[in-house]
């Protein structure tokens, strides 16, 4: 990507773009009332990619959304465009997240996967995560485990 620059939602009328990666992005999207909770969620923290490449002006490419309990973060949601996917886009959005939270004391992040999700589980290893455990059917809809797993950020700093 060219030109990216990171940067953060605070108003519900910014969802469409989200919304709209959303549904391309998952089979069960959350829908925006999730994200609206997010909004109004005092421990939450949400990052969002807008690309400005071949003069096609800003656009939205990426999101990642946090809970904050204490010094760990939790992901809760992270998608890139399809049609910006393999560019390196979750990588950078990643980094750039723990880099500024770890500044800010947070200490390790923590995130929920499904084991059929290859590309997202490929990604978290990449970032450094550990398998920590797994959750017996976590995911309500099709009954799935979740892959428990879990990055130290002291390094981040
Ligand atoms: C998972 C996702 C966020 C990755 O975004 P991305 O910007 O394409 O990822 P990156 O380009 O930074 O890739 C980083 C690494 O992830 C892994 N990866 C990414 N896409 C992959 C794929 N389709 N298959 C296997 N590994 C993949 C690779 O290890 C890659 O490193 P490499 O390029 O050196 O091979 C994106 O595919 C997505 O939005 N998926 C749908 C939403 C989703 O499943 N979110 C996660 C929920 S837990």
């Amino acid at each position: 990507m060219s030109s990216w620059q990171l940067g953060t939602i605070n108003q519900a009328d910014e969802l469409e773009p989200i919304l709209a990666i959303e549904q391309r992005s998952f089979r069960w999207p959350w829908g925006r009332l999730s994200f609206e909770g997010e909004l109004s969620c005092q421990n939450a923290c949400n990052y969002i990619v807008k690309s400005c490449a071949n003069g096609t002006g800003e656009q939205v490419v990426a999101y990642a959304f946090f809970r904050l309990a204490a010094d760990e973060l939790h992901l809760l949601k992270i998608a890139v465009s399809p049609a910006w996917r393999g560019h390196g886009i979750a990588t950078r959005l990643l980094e750039r997240c723990f880099t500024i939270r770890a500044k800010q004391g947070a200490t390790s992040v923590h995130l929920e996967v499904r084991p059929s999700n290859t590309a997202a589980i490929e990604l978290y290893l990449k970032l450094g995560f550990e398998v920590i455990g797994r959750r017996h059917k976590y995911y309500a809809d099709t009954k799935e485990d979740a892959v428990l797993m879990m990055k130290n950020l002291k390094e981040e700093l």
